[in-house]
Protein backbone atom coordinates (compact mmCIF):
# COMPACT_ATOMS: atom_id res chain seq x y z
CA UNK A 1 0.00 0.00 0.00
CA UNK A 2 1.24 3.66 -0.49
CA UNK A 3 2.84 5.37 1.96
CA UNK A 4 1.09 8.51 1.23
CA UNK A 5 -2.18 6.83 0.09
CA UNK A 6 -5.16 9.38 1.59
CA UNK A 7 -4.01 12.54 -0.36
CA UNK A 8 -2.97 10.50 -3.08
CA UNK A 9 -3.57 7.28 -4.44
CA UNK A 10 -0.40 6.51 -6.51
CA UNK A 11 -0.13 3.13 -5.79
CA UNK A 12 -2.85 0.63 -6.95
CA UNK A 13 -3.69 -2.66 -4.77
CA UNK A 14 -2.19 -4.84 -7.73
CA UNK A 15 1.42 -2.56 -7.67
CA UNK A 16 2.33 -4.02 -3.69
CA UNK A 17 4.52 -6.76 -4.96
CA UNK A 18 7.89 -4.94 -5.29
CA UNK A 19 7.09 -2.15 -2.71
CA UNK A 20 10.06 -1.16 -1.34
CA UNK A 21 11.59 -1.04 2.37
CA UNK A 22 12.18 2.36 3.68
CA UNK A 23 14.84 1.87 5.81
CA UNK A 24 17.34 0.75 3.43
CA UNK A 25 20.27 3.22 2.90
CA UNK A 26 23.04 0.09 1.75
CA UNK A 27 20.92 -0.45 -0.82
CA UNK A 28 22.41 1.23 -4.04
CA UNK A 29 20.27 4.17 -5.41
CA UNK A 30 19.75 3.66 -8.96
CA UNK A 31 19.28 7.09 -10.57
CA UNK A 32 18.45 5.40 -14.54
CA UNK A 33 18.37 8.74 -16.20
CA UNK A 34 16.77 7.54 -19.02
CA UNK A 35 13.33 6.82 -16.63
CA UNK A 36 13.39 10.60 -15.79
CA UNK A 37 12.35 11.80 -18.96
CA UNK A 38 8.77 13.78 -18.00
CA UNK A 39 7.85 12.62 -21.68
CA UNK A 40 7.80 9.21 -22.21
CA UNK A 41 7.05 7.70 -26.27
CA UNK A 42 4.05 5.60 -26.38
CA UNK A 43 3.49 2.49 -29.17
CA UNK A 44 1.40 4.25 -31.45
CA UNK A 45 4.28 6.96 -31.70
CA UNK A 46 2.62 9.84 -29.63
CA UNK A 47 3.78 10.90 -26.57
CA UNK A 48 2.34 10.69 -22.84
CA UNK A 49 3.42 12.76 -19.90
CA UNK A 50 4.58 11.33 -17.18
CA UNK A 51 3.24 13.21 -13.94
CA UNK A 52 4.34 13.49 -10.68
CA UNK A 53 1.02 13.25 -9.15
CA UNK A 54 -2.11 10.56 -9.58
CA UNK A 55 -5.57 12.80 -9.15
CA UNK A 56 -7.93 10.89 -7.30
CA UNK A 57 -11.76 12.12 -6.25
CA UNK A 58 -12.01 12.15 -2.43
CA UNK A 59 -14.57 13.56 -0.16
CA UNK A 60 -14.62 17.49 0.14
CA UNK A 61 -15.62 18.88 3.33
CA UNK A 62 -18.16 21.81 3.14
CA UNK A 63 -16.00 24.48 4.08
CA UNK A 64 -13.51 23.22 1.46
CA UNK A 65 -16.34 23.38 -1.10
CA UNK A 66 -17.35 26.70 0.19
CA UNK A 67 -13.85 28.26 -0.36
CA UNK A 68 -13.94 26.81 -4.02
CA UNK A 69 -17.38 28.47 -4.63
CA UNK A 70 -18.15 31.51 -2.32
CA UNK A 71 -17.06 35.07 -3.72
CA UNK A 72 -15.43 36.08 -0.54
CA UNK A 73 -12.67 33.42 -1.34
CA UNK A 74 -12.35 34.04 -4.74
CA UNK A 75 -9.18 36.32 -4.39
CA UNK A 76 -7.15 33.56 -3.01
CA UNK A 77 -8.01 30.98 -6.24
CA UNK A 78 -6.08 32.02 -9.22
CA UNK A 79 -7.57 29.81 -11.42
CA UNK A 80 -10.35 27.25 -11.99
CA UNK A 81 -10.50 24.89 -8.79
CA UNK A 82 -12.38 22.12 -10.42
CA UNK A 83 -10.76 19.67 -12.31
CA UNK A 84 -7.44 20.03 -14.13
CA UNK A 85 -6.62 23.29 -13.46
CA UNK A 86 -6.35 25.52 -16.41
CA UNK A 87 -2.48 27.25 -16.30
CA UNK A 88 -3.31 29.30 -19.52
CA UNK A 89 -2.42 32.80 -19.28
CA UNK A 90 0.22 32.34 -15.55
CA UNK A 91 3.24 33.66 -16.90
CA UNK A 92 4.10 35.58 -14.10
CA UNK A 93 3.36 34.88 -10.25
CA UNK A 94 5.00 38.60 -8.88
CA UNK A 95 2.05 40.49 -10.43
CA UNK A 96 -0.64 38.13 -9.03
CA UNK A 97 0.17 40.25 -5.89
CA UNK A 98 0.00 43.80 -7.28
CA UNK A 99 -2.52 45.24 -5.31
CA UNK A 100 -1.90 43.36 -2.08
CA UNK A 101 -0.09 45.55 0.64
CA UNK A 102 3.03 43.45 0.23
CA UNK A 103 3.36 44.04 -3.80
CA UNK A 104 4.98 42.15 -6.44
CA UNK A 105 8.37 43.05 -5.22
CA UNK A 106 8.14 41.19 -2.17
CA UNK A 107 10.40 38.20 -1.37
CA UNK A 108 7.98 34.97 -3.07
CA UNK A 109 7.53 31.42 -1.65
CA UNK A 110 6.12 29.01 -4.12
CA UNK A 111 5.26 25.79 -2.69
CA UNK A 112 4.90 22.34 -4.38
CA UNK A 113 1.93 20.58 -3.33
CA UNK A 114 0.56 21.82 0.09
CA UNK A 115 -1.64 18.81 0.06
CA UNK A 116 -4.31 20.63 2.30
CA UNK A 117 -2.47 23.15 2.91
CA UNK A 118 -1.86 23.36 7.03
CA UNK A 119 1.39 24.38 7.34
CA UNK A 120 1.47 26.48 3.71
CA UNK A 121 -1.11 28.43 5.55
CA UNK A 122 1.45 28.33 9.33
CA UNK A 123 4.30 29.48 7.00
CA UNK A 124 2.07 32.55 5.19
CA UNK A 125 0.48 33.57 8.58
CA UNK A 126 4.20 33.43 10.71
CA UNK A 127 5.64 35.08 7.62
CA UNK A 128 3.29 37.99 6.16
CA UNK A 129 5.27 40.25 4.35
CA UNK A 130 6.34 37.62 2.18
CA UNK A 131 4.02 36.30 -0.80
CA UNK A 132 3.33 33.25 -1.06
CA UNK A 133 1.85 30.65 -3.71
CA UNK A 134 0.76 27.21 -3.81
CA UNK A 135 0.54 24.62 -6.20
CA UNK A 136 -1.94 21.39 -6.06
CA UNK A 137 -3.65 19.43 -8.29
CA UNK A 138 -5.93 18.49 -5.43
CA UNK A 139 -9.63 20.22 -5.03
CA UNK A 140 -10.78 19.19 -1.75
CA UNK A 141 -7.06 20.37 -0.73
CA UNK A 142 -7.22 23.73 -2.39
CA UNK A 143 -10.38 24.30 -0.91
CA UNK A 144 -9.41 23.58 2.25
CA UNK A 145 -6.46 25.86 1.91
CA UNK A 146 -8.59 28.81 0.60
CA UNK A 147 -10.84 28.48 3.25
CA UNK A 148 -7.62 29.12 6.24
CA UNK A 149 -6.59 31.63 3.85
CA UNK A 150 -9.98 33.12 4.11
CA UNK A 151 -10.62 32.35 7.39
CA UNK A 152 -7.80 34.13 8.88
CA UNK A 153 -8.02 37.35 6.40
CA UNK A 154 -4.13 36.40 4.74
CA UNK A 155 -3.14 38.93 1.80
CA UNK A 156 -0.25 37.20 1.04
CA UNK A 157 -1.45 33.68 -0.16
CA UNK A 158 -2.28 32.83 -4.06
CA UNK A 159 -3.61 29.40 -4.29
CA UNK A 160 -3.06 27.59 -8.37
CA UNK A 161 -4.63 24.84 -9.50
CA UNK A 162 -2.44 22.68 -11.69
CA UNK A 163 1.14 20.68 -12.05
CA UNK A 164 3.65 22.79 -11.03
CA UNK A 165 5.91 21.77 -13.30
CA UNK A 166 3.69 23.03 -15.98
CA UNK A 167 3.93 26.08 -14.02
CA UNK A 168 7.24 26.71 -13.70
CA UNK A 169 8.17 26.55 -17.20
CA UNK A 170 5.62 29.10 -18.17
CA UNK A 171 7.13 31.93 -15.64
CA UNK A 172 10.40 33.79 -16.38
CA UNK A 173 13.49 32.91 -15.64
CA UNK A 174 15.41 34.36 -11.98
CA UNK A 175 11.81 34.80 -10.66
CA UNK A 176 11.27 33.21 -7.86
CA UNK A 177 13.11 32.91 -4.15
CA UNK A 178 12.13 29.83 -2.87
CA UNK A 179 10.46 26.51 -4.06
CA UNK A 180 9.59 24.45 -1.36
CA UNK A 181 8.48 20.68 -1.81
CA UNK A 182 7.37 18.92 1.12
CA UNK A 183 7.26 15.64 1.52
CA UNK A 184 6.81 14.65 -2.40
CA UNK A 185 4.69 11.20 -3.09
CA UNK A 186 7.78 9.00 -2.93
CA UNK A 187 6.94 6.50 -5.55
CA UNK A 188 8.64 3.99 -4.03
CA UNK A 189 8.44 1.37 -6.45
CA UNK A 190 11.19 1.28 -9.51
CA UNK A 191 8.75 1.23 -11.94
CA UNK A 192 7.54 4.62 -10.61
CA UNK A 193 10.83 6.24 -10.28
CA UNK A 194 10.45 8.53 -13.42
CA UNK A 195 7.24 9.83 -11.70
CA UNK A 196 9.14 11.42 -8.83
CA UNK A 197 9.80 14.92 -8.67
CA UNK A 198 13.47 15.50 -7.78
CA UNK A 199 14.87 14.47 -11.32
CA UNK A 200 17.51 15.87 -13.14
CA UNK A 201 14.63 16.97 -15.92
CA UNK A 202 12.84 18.77 -13.19
CA UNK A 203 15.28 20.13 -11.77
CA UNK A 204 16.70 21.96 -14.63
CA UNK A 205 12.79 23.50 -14.46
CA UNK A 206 13.15 24.44 -10.90
CA UNK A 207 16.06 26.03 -11.10
CA UNK A 208 15.58 28.23 -14.38
CA UNK A 209 12.90 29.83 -11.96
CA UNK A 210 14.61 30.39 -9.11
CA UNK A 211 16.40 33.89 -8.81
CA UNK A 212 20.02 33.90 -8.15
CA UNK A 213 20.60 32.86 -4.17
CA UNK A 214 17.51 31.32 -4.30
CA UNK A 215 16.45 28.11 -2.64
CA UNK A 216 14.85 24.80 -3.19
CA UNK A 217 14.29 22.94 -0.19
CA UNK A 218 12.66 19.62 0.27
CA UNK A 219 11.92 17.11 3.02
CA UNK A 220 10.96 13.81 3.16
CA UNK A 221 10.56 10.97 5.17
CA UNK A 222 11.43 7.98 2.74
CA UNK A 223 14.92 7.37 3.18
CA UNK A 224 15.28 5.87 0.21
CA UNK A 225 13.97 9.05 -2.18
CA UNK A 226 16.33 11.17 0.78
CA UNK A 227 19.64 9.45 -0.39
CA UNK A 228 17.99 9.87 -4.06
CA UNK A 229 17.51 13.49 -3.85
CA UNK A 230 20.88 14.29 -2.55
CA UNK A 231 22.32 12.33 -4.78
CA UNK A 232 20.25 13.98 -7.89
CA UNK A 233 21.10 17.50 -6.60
CA UNK A 234 24.24 17.33 -5.23
CA UNK A 235 25.12 16.36 -9.04
CA UNK A 236 23.01 19.17 -10.51
CA UNK A 237 25.27 21.91 -11.49
CA UNK A 238 23.75 25.31 -10.63
CA UNK A 239 22.63 24.41 -7.02
CA UNK A 240 24.84 24.06 -3.74
CA UNK A 241 24.27 22.14 -0.75
CA UNK A 242 23.67 24.16 2.03
CA UNK A 243 24.99 21.65 4.50
CA UNK A 244 28.08 20.55 2.39
CA UNK A 245 28.01 17.97 -0.08
CA UNK A 246 26.92 14.62 0.92
CA UNK A 247 25.44 16.47 4.18
CA UNK A 248 20.80 16.51 5.24
CA UNK A 249 19.76 19.64 7.16
CA UNK A 250 18.35 20.36 10.26
CA UNK A 251 15.01 21.12 10.00
CA UNK A 252 14.56 24.88 9.98
CA UNK A 253 12.41 26.51 12.34
CA UNK A 254 10.55 27.94 9.48
CA UNK A 255 8.97 24.87 8.69
CA UNK A 256 6.14 23.49 10.82
CA UNK A 257 5.57 20.45 10.58
CA UNK A 258 3.14 18.83 8.08
CA UNK A 259 0.35 16.22 7.39
CA UNK A 260 2.44 13.76 5.81
CA UNK A 261 5.97 14.21 8.40
CA UNK A 262 3.62 13.50 11.30
CA UNK A 263 2.30 10.90 9.48
CA UNK A 264 5.88 9.53 8.71
CA UNK A 265 6.98 9.93 12.02
CA UNK A 266 4.14 8.03 13.59
CA UNK A 267 5.39 4.80 11.35
CA UNK A 268 8.95 5.24 12.98
CA UNK A 269 9.95 6.91 9.92
CA UNK A 270 12.80 9.16 9.59
CA UNK A 271 12.78 13.19 8.25
CA UNK A 272 15.19 14.48 5.86
CA UNK A 273 15.45 18.13 4.88
CA UNK A 274 17.41 19.78 2.31
CA UNK A 275 18.13 22.84 0.84
CA UNK A 276 20.22 24.22 -2.39
CA UNK A 277 20.93 27.53 -3.36
CA UNK A 278 21.09 28.56 -6.75
CA UNK A 279 25.11 29.82 -7.81
C1 LIG B 1 2.33 13.26 -0.26
S1 LIG B 1 1.48 14.73 -0.47
C2 LIG B 1 2.28 15.84 0.70
C3 LIG B 1 1.39 16.97 1.09
C4 LIG B 1 2.03 17.99 2.06
N1 LIG B 1 3.17 18.64 1.44
C5 LIG B 1 2.42 17.39 3.35
O1 LIG B 1 3.62 17.25 3.63
O2 LIG B 1 1.52 17.04 4.14
C6 LIG B 1 2.11 15.30 -2.01
C7 LIG B 1 1.21 16.30 -2.71
O3 LIG B 1 1.86 16.81 -3.86
C8 LIG B 1 0.91 17.03 -4.87
N2 LIG B 1 1.63 17.07 -6.15
C9 LIG B 1 2.43 16.10 -6.65
N3 LIG B 1 2.95 16.48 -7.81
C10 LIG B 1 2.49 17.73 -8.06
C11 LIG B 1 2.67 18.65 -9.13
N4 LIG B 1 3.46 18.35 -10.19
N5 LIG B 1 2.03 19.83 -9.08
C12 LIG B 1 1.22 20.13 -8.02
N6 LIG B 1 1.01 19.29 -6.97
C13 LIG B 1 1.64 18.11 -7.01
C14 LIG B 1 -0.06 15.88 -4.71
O4 LIG B 1 -1.32 16.16 -5.26
C15 LIG B 1 -0.11 15.71 -3.19
O5 LIG B 1 -1.17 16.43 -2.63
Amino acid sequence: MSQHSDINDNLNSTDTTDEQTPNSTSEPIDIDNSTNQEIEPTSDKHIRIVNTFMKRRTHMNKNAELALTAPEFSEYLVNNSFGDGDLTGIDNLRTLFADSPNGPDAPLTVEIGFGLGDSFIEMAAADPTRNFVGVEVHEPGIGKCAYMAGTQDLSNVKIINGDAIQLLKQLPENHIDRIQLYFPDPWQKKRHYKRRFVSPERMTIVTRSLKQGGWFHTATDWEHYAFWMVEVLDGFAGLTNKAGTGNFTERPDFRPMTKFERRGLDRGHGVWDLIYIKD
